[in-house]
């Protein structure tokens, strides 16, 4: 039985985490069943020069990730159809990504809104208890930011900020090498192998070509 992902991408800043997240389930041979938000294809159009649409959703998304979606790894839901397979808990899925998520789409889940198909995916996860990662992408953040981001902690969802390190790639990481630690932050806490960065290895500097300090004696 296919058993997807959803990953929903609500209209925050950060459309690339999105592409690469979903670019790392399919490398891992996951398949995803993909929600994009009416506001994400503001971001999608402001950070791609593309547009996303409903009725050309496999050619745009082949675009955006850059590579063919049309083999059957990627099912697409509009965010409007809340009679879609992810809006029961009774349709097969593994978990959810919420990449990039919202202050909107954060507050939403977190009081149970469900106002589209993206927050009523995310609720119905939370409420099966199954893994949901919500990648917040805000800054600075309100007090109610931070309540909405504490009630979705206390419903067992993972709160993993747009926040890259910089250990895997060193000082002068590119932007690519910076979304992709973020993804595999994400991939990390769905339990999903890849090797979307260099894990910390206990030697400092290893990121450099210029030798390794040692950590620890
Ligand atoms: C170009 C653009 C960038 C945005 N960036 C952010 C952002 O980084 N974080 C955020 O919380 N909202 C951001 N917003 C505002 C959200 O899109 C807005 O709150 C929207 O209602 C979110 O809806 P959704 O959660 O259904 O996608 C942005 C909007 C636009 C048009």
């Amino acid at each position: 039985m296919r058993r997807p992902w959803v990953v929903g991408v609500s209209g925050a800043s950060g459309t690339p985490y999105a592409a690469a997240t979903i670019n790392g389930l399919l490398d891992a041979g996951e398949a995803v069943d993909l929600v994009v938000s009416r506001a994400a294809r503001l971001t999608i159009l402001d950070e791609t020069g593309r547009a996303f649409r409903d009725g050309h959703w496999q050619d745009d998304l082949t675009a955006w990730l850059g590579r063919n979606v049309g083999d059957g790894d990627v099912t697409y839901w509009p965010a409007g159809d809340l009679a879609a397979g992810p809006s029961s808990g009774s349709y097969p899925v593994k978990g959810m990504a919420v990449v990039p998520a919202s202050t909107a789409a954060c507050a939403g889940i977190a009081i149970g809104l469900s106002k589209d198909l993206l927050q009523r995916a995310a609720e119905v996860n939370l409420k099966e208890r199954r893994p949901v990662v919500v990648v917040p992408r805000e800054t600075p953040v309100t007090r109610s930011h931070l309540e909405h981001l504490l009630a979705l902690h206390d419903a067992g969802a993972v709160v993993l900020p747009a926040s890259p390190g910089f250990y895997g790639a060193g000082a002068g990481a590119s932007a690519q090498q910076l979304v992709d630690f973020v993804a595999g932050k994400v991939l990390d806490a769905l339990g999903v192998p890849h090797s979307l960065f260099r894990r910390w290895s206990g030697e400092l500097g290893a990121a450099h070509e210029s030798g390794v300090v040692r950590a620890r004696p």
